[in-house]
């Protein structure tokens, strides 16, 4: 026979467990798999076709070398959070990275020397401005995010490093880290790039003066440019996202390339600030998570899940891939996986 003590222990108990699991992120609850897979290669397939002759838009020109790669180009990706691919289209052509680097070293940042560096020296308030605004600096008193390029720049200088090269061989291990493969720079973007990266100069150096810099600026400026020029494909940025989905365990190599205590502060930036001074009407529609670069790459994470990344190089205004955006948009609203619930598209 129970008595009411002991229906009252049990009934506390169960409570318990069902309050911790509640508690665990959802990358901690084990392998289960995710409810909607059956829909991913649908849903990527049927995104893929809906915009493939979608010709809106142009290749970023103010990266001379970004107008020869070719227009027509898309691919759309998703990544589980255990490795597995769903693919459509041009998902393994290798493309700069530009800003879609950026998270990735704000998160080498959080790995070395916590979120609280981040956030004082660097920011994480979002601007709602160009991604290059020097106003945004004025405005916000230099504490920008590390997802625009001055904050991206304040990134690569604090990372701990007593060299240029050993900066860069930091930064370029955990890109790699991400990605669970070797990458490497695109020589050409690097050279198109830093011979013009005039505004980005200027940055770097209102940045030194004001002690918002933490390393000689010039060095800093290269080792971002570099960091843009690093080659990638779609499925590159979607493993690399879904080692973010992961709980920071990359799914091939299973190595745990950043804590996955500061995963959570990582995507809150990329929410908040991943899509510049589009960040509000992409999460109004998308409801993710995101990054996205002047290359054509983006990629968006549902966190615990998967990672949707996809590749078109021609950019509206604000310098956002628009085959990619509204790719991942569909993909999203059609699984319902909008971080604060299901997104109607
Ligand atoms: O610094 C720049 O302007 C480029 N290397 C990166 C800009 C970028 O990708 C903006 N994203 N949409």
């Amino acid at each position: 026979m129970i008595t009411s003590n002991r229906v009252s222990i049990l009934t506390t108990v169960a409570a318990a467990a069902v309050l911790s699991m509640a508690a665990a992120p959802a990358y901690a609850r084990g392998p289960v798999p995710d409810p909607a897979v059956k829909e991913f290669q649908r849903v990527v397939d049927a995104a893929h076709a809906r915009y493939k002759d979608l010709k809106d838009g142009k290749n970023a020109d103010y990266i001379p070398i970004l107008t020869e790669t070719p227009s027509d180009l898309f691919g759309v990706v998703i990544v589980t959070k255990d490795g597995k691919v769903y693919s459509a289209g041009d998902v393994d052509y290798v493309f700069s990275i530009q800003s879609v680097s950026k998270p990735f070293t704000a998160a080498l940042v959080m790995t070395e020397q916590g979120p609280d560096t981040l956030k004082e020296k660097i920011g994480v308030e979002p601007t709602g401005m160009a991604f290059n605004s020097k106003l945004a600096l004025a405005v916000y008193e230099n504490s920008v995010n590390p997802l625009v390029n001055a904050g991206a720049i304040a990134a690569v200088s604090l990372v701990q490093a007593t060299s240029e090269q050993e900066r860069w061989n930091k930064v370029q291990q955990n890109l790699s880290d991400f990605a669970g493969r070797p990458l490497t720079v695109l020589e050409k973007v690097y050279e198109s790039e830093y011979t013009t990266a005039f505004g980005n100069r200027g940055i770097a150096n209102l940045l030194y003066n004001w002690g918002r810099l933490y390393s000689e600026p010039e060095e800093a400026l290269r080792v971002y440019t570099r960091e843009c020029s690093v080659g990638v494909s779609a499925r590159d940025l979607g493993m690399m996202g879904a080692t973010l989905a992961n709980g920071g365990v990359n799914p091939l190599t299973k190595k745990q390339v950043m804590p996955a205590a500061h995963v959570p502060e990582l995507l809150a930036v990329m929410a908040t600030a991943g899509f510049y001074d589009e960040s509000g009407v992409w999460m109004f529609k998308a409801g993710l998570p995101a990054k996205t670069g002047v290359g054509g790459g983006i990629v968006a994470v549902v966190p615990g899940r998967f990672a949707i990344a996809a590749f078109s190089p021609r950019l509206n205004e604000a310098g956002n891939s628009v085959r990619s955006m509204k790719a991942i948009q569909d993909i999203a609203a059609e699984l319902g996986v909008g971080v604060f619930g299901p997104n109607p598209n």
